[in-house]
């Protein structure tokens, strides 16, 4: 099969080179605003192809799209692609405003067109066995849930001014997380943030650290926090506690905390703590291109419909909210 892909950026880049190397994926043809970008990233990964503009990945006979552009990029090309027919795997989020996200939702419907969203915590083997651990009745009850995507440093200065902000851009792994590992609905959340860091953050409105504490519909408690100043690694963890017992998913030598007192077996961190998010979810970020490939052929169901991407797109706009009036919002106050 032949995928477009739109964005030569740092996701771009990766999710360029993990399609080229399926056997099944004959070419992988690149696009982005800026030409040179896509030639760039063309001329780094065998089996990529440039095309010279974003309007020729809809006529070149891709079997699918792949969008890793910008945030606001990403309603107008899903958009256009489930009008012409074609399949699309989207990065994380749907659109860059919830207006925008329902409508995407909407157009997606209508047209009966398959879109995968990115979010690939739904991958990664940790989360897996925490969700079938919750679901078995294993855990008991559970009492509390933590949820945290600390990143070892800020994205680049012009990357935060469109981001959506930290809920919308970060926490929003966690708030879909916490829904995919419990299977439960979100009731209210109240968030709060804080800038200690780089004025970049202040000055677009935005946070450089935050915390939302959500209330599930059983009354669960739970946690997700973010962060851009994790200097000690990127460390994106969820913890699920139980009646009975409890687990962790992220918890593995290259997690970036240090036991104290040290334990004799493990002075410090056994290997070099993760990166960032590249080195840490390689293999979720392969399995949901796979089944990407495999929902294009008509192997399999989609494994995150763009209603789920609503869903957190909801919850994020509520800690958002939250946080802005310091106040608990309902989700019922902002889903339409
Ligand atoms: N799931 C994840 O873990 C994860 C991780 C990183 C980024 N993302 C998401 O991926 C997207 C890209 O992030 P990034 O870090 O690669 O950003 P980036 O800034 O490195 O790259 C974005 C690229 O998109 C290009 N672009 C902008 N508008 C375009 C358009 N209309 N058509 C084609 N190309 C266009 C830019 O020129 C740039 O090359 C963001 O929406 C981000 O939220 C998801």
């Amino acid at each position: 099969m032949r995928i477009a892909l739109a964005g030569a950026g740092r996701i771009g880049a990766r999710h360029a080179a993990a399609l080229a190397a399926l056997p099944e994926v004959e070419a992988v043809l690149v696009a982005d605003a800026d030409p040179r970008r896509a030639r760039d990233l063309a001329a780094r990964v065998r089996g990529a192809r440039a095309v010279d503009s974003v309007e020729k990945l809809f006529t070149a006979g891709a079997d699918g799209l792949v969008v890793t552009a910008a945030t606001d990029a990403h309603a107008g090309l899903v958009g256009r692609s489930v009008a012409a027919g074609m399949p699309v795997f989207c990065e994380k989020p749907l659109a860059s405003t919830l207006d925008g996200t329902f409508q995407t939702v909407a157009a997606a419907r209508a047209a009966g067109v398959p879109v995968q969203v990115g979010f690939q915590r739904r991958f990664d083997a940790g989360y897996l066995v925490a969700r079938d651990a919750v679901a078995s009745g294993r855990l008991g009850w559970l009492h509390t849930v933590r949820s945290c995507s600390f990143d070892p440093a800020p994205p680049p200065a012009g990357y935060i001014p469109t981001s959506g902000g930290l809920f919308r851009d970060c926490v929003i792994h966690d708030l879909d997380s916490i829904r995919f590992v419990t299977g439960r609905e979100v009731a209210r959340v109240m968030a709060m943030g804080a800038n200690k860091g780089d004025e970049i953050f202040q000055e677009s409105g935005d946070v450089d650290t935050g915390t939302a504490l959500v209330t599930l519909d059983d009354g669960t408690l739970c946690t997700a926090s973010a962060t851009r100043y994790n200097a000690a690694g990127y460390d994106v963890r969820l913890e699920v506690f139980g009646s009975k017992d409890s687990v962790v998913a992220g918890l593995d030598d290259q997690t970036p905390i240090s036991p104290i007192p040290e334990r004799a077996h493990s002075a410090g961190h056994a290997a070099e703590a993760y990166s960032g998010f590249l080195e840490r979810f390689a293999a979720a970020y392969d399995a949901e291109l796979r089944a990407f490939t495999d929902l294009v052929a008509g192997r399999r169901s989609n494994p995150c419909p763009p209603e789920e991407a609503l869903e957190a797109c909801y919850l994020a706009e509520a800690c958002e909210l939250s946080r802005r009036e310091g106040r608990v919002v309902e989700i019922e106050e902002v889903r339409r």
